[in-house]
Parts: structure tokens; C-alpha cells; sequence
């Protein structure tokens, strides 16, 4: 399958049938649901569902996030809620195995995520939920240009007990959106 985005390390690809299976096991991981806000659990055949749907389904956009040394699927990264109107759309992602964390694949994949929402779908502002309580989190993203926004007091439930969310946000750069428009229509097409 051809790469859409590339990177120096990475490429992303959309999600395909053949990377169900695999997404599934991650998603059920508690270091995985936990962290992304995902219900579990699901079945493969409900999965398999709201794949189909996705594929008609112009607010979401998920995709693999494969090295390019093997081809390796390491994690997925994703943008939903798009919304073309207000120009922007919620991210999330993650990469499934522990030890390949702390790597600068997840840098990498949210920043080439970022090329195809700034500068293909022209969006204004990406943003995320994410626990207070995982400051690790909070420095991956604040490092990488997200300020918080705000704090969702008591917000979800979170094995039993209310949890307090924060949103993060990063806006487009009005300049690198220009230069970078010319290189990624070389080159990104979901
Ligand atoms: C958060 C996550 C996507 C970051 O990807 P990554 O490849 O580990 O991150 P990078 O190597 O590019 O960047 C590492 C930075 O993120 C921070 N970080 C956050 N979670 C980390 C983790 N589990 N392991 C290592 N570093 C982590 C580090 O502090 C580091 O910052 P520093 O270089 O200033 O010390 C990844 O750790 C992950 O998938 N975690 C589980 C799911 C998750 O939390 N998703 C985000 C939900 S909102």
C-alpha cells in the first residue's frame, strides 16, 4: 500500500481491514483505553461495523502509524469530530507498544497528523481531551505546541471515581500553512 504522509521515520497510512485484528488486542490494553477514552469492551464484530461506516464517514479520519525501516503498524493516530465549517477536528493517539515509547514516534505521527489537518484539510485548530491526572501526557503534548485550554472538573468516570479532564489545543501558523500547502499537495492524499 502506498504511503500518504511521510516522515523521516514514519509514514501514516488510512486504517485497513487487515489492521482490525491487531487494533482491537491494543484498544482492550488498559495502558492503551485508559489513556485514549476509548469504551471497552467491544466486539470484533462491532468493530468490524464501525469500520465499515468510517469509510463513508467524512469526520473521521484514522490511520496506521507505520515505521519506515519494516512497515511496521506501531500505533494509530486519529482525527475525529472534523468539522469543515469551524475548521477544526479532536485528535487522539497512541502508540501500542511500551517499549517503542519515548522513541519520537508519537512526536513524529502527531506532527505529520498535524501536515494533513492544517494543510489538506485547511483546519484552523486541532484539540484533546486528555486526563489532569496524567502529566506525562499533558508534556507530550505542551511540548509539541499544545496549550491548555481548560479544565473539565469531574468530568468522566474513570473506574468508579470522577476524573477531572484537560483540553489542549493547537491553532494553524499562518506562514508555515503556505510553504507547507505547496509540499503536501506533492504528496498527502487520503
Ligand atoms: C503519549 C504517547 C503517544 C507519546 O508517544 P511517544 O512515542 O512515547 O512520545 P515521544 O517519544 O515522541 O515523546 C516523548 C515525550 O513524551 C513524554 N511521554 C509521554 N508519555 C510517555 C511514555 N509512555 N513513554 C515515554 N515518554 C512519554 C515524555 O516525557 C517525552 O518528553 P521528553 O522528551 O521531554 O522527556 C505514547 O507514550 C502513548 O501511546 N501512550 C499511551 C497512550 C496515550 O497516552 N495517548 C495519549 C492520550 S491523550
Amino acid at each position: 500500500m502506498a504511503p500518504v504522509i511521510e516522515g523521516d521515520n514514519l509514514y501514516l497510512r488510512k486504517l485497513v481491514v487487515s489492521d482490525l485484528n491487531r487494533t482491537w488486542e491494543w484498544l482492550h490494553r488498559r495502558d492503551i483505553y485508559s489513556k485514549i477514552g476509548v469504551q471497552v469492551p467491544f466486539t470484533k464484530e462491532q468493530q468490524f461495523r464501525w469500520f465499515g461506516k468510517l469509510q463513508n464517514d467524512d469526520t473521521k479520519i484514522v490511520c496506521a502509524i507505520c515505521r519506515n525501516i519494516d512497515q511496521i503498524h506501531i500505533g494509530n493516530v486519529s482525527l475525529d469530530m472534523i468539522d469543515l465549517r469551524h475548521r477544526n477536528a479532536r485528535l487522539s493517539i497512541f502508540i501500542a507498544n511500551p517499549a517503542a515509547r519515548g522513541q519520537g514516534y508519537g512526536s513524529e505521527a502527531l506532527t505529520l497528523q498535524e501536515q494533513y489537518a492544517f494543510f489538506k484539510l485547511k483546519l484552523h485548530k486541532i484539540w484533546c481531551k486528555t486526563d489532569a491526572g496524567h502529566p506525562e501526557v499533558l508534556h507530550f503534548y505542551e511540548r509539541l505546541g499544545y496549550l491548555q485550554e481548560g479544565l473539565l472538573r469531574e468530568h468522566e468516570v474513570k473506574d468508579g471515581q470522577f476524573v477531572d479532564k484537560v483540553i489542549l489545543a493547537k491553532f494553524e501558523i499562518a506562514k508555515v500553512l503556505e510553504r507547507k500547502s505547496q509540499e503536501s499537495n506533492s504528496n498527502a492524499s487520503f
